[in-house]
């Protein structure tokens, strides 16, 4: 169930590729014949590498509890935003991309007109009802040439996409199960996040939302 004023839900076709933005779209449903497999391999990859909640530079614990996939993990503590090649519980290199992931971000994001995109970190995100993220940019990255590619798995959230600064009023779109957005180029830094998660249940993931963030980081 969405809060009542998250999206005009669209009708199917109009979803199934929707520009949001100059170099922003919404490709409904792209990911949803790889779903068991992508739930599967997060599984396989928070066995090595568990979901965690990271603390903010500013000491605050973020409700949305995250791992990493890939050459680079995302990480925050009180030291700042980066990319780390290894895990700080532990200090092993994080799991490995599954092949599956890093074809589905290379797909969407050819079908979003980005071509070659060959990211080289996974950012896992995990949302449990009350859990959201506040609006802000992905701007940790070296490379802003290239796009981030947005995968949702579970529950539905609303989707807050704004604009270039912090003061533009963000629109409020459903996002579903298998949804995957992907913004570059005059899109790249547009300020975005997710309201907090409605209490829901979806067949393959219960209570939890997931999302998977693809980006080239270096
Ligand atoms: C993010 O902006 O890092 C995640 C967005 C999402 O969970 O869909
Ligand atoms: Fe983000």
């Amino acid at each position: 169930m969405m809060p009542r004023d998250c999206a005009m839900d669209l009708f199917p076709d109009d979803r199934r590729r929707l520009m949001l933005d100059p170099g922003a779209v919404l490709l409904g449903g792209f990911a949803l014949p790889d779903d068991r497999l992508l739930l599967e391999a997060i599984a396989t990859i928070a066995e090595a590498a568990p979901f965690r909640h990271l603390e903010t530079p500013g000491g605050r614990r973020m409700s949305v509890a995250m791992t990493n996939a890939g050459r680079l993990g995302w990480v925050s503590d009180p030291r700042g935003y980066r990319y780390d090649p290894n895990d700080p519980l532990g200090g092993a290199p994080w799991p490995a991309m599954p092949q599956a992931f890093a074809a589905l971000a290379r797909n969407a994001a050819a079908k979003a007109g980005f071509d070659d995109f060959a990211p080289e970190a996974c950012l896992i995100n995990r949302y449990e009802p009350g859990a959201k993220l506040s609006l802000h940019q992905d701007r940790d990255e070296r490379n802003l040439d290239q796009p981030i590619v947005s995968v949702s798995l579970g529950v539905d959230a609303c989707f807050l996409w704004g604009g270039p600064t912090r003061a533009d009023r963000p629109r409020r779109l459903a996002l579903h199960h298998g949804d995957v957005v992907v913004w570059g180029g005059p899109a790249r830094l547009t300020f975005h996040g997710i309201d907090t998660l409605a209490p829901s249940t979806h067949p393959l993931t219960g209570a939890l939302r997931y999302n998977l963030t693809f980006r080239r980081a270096a």
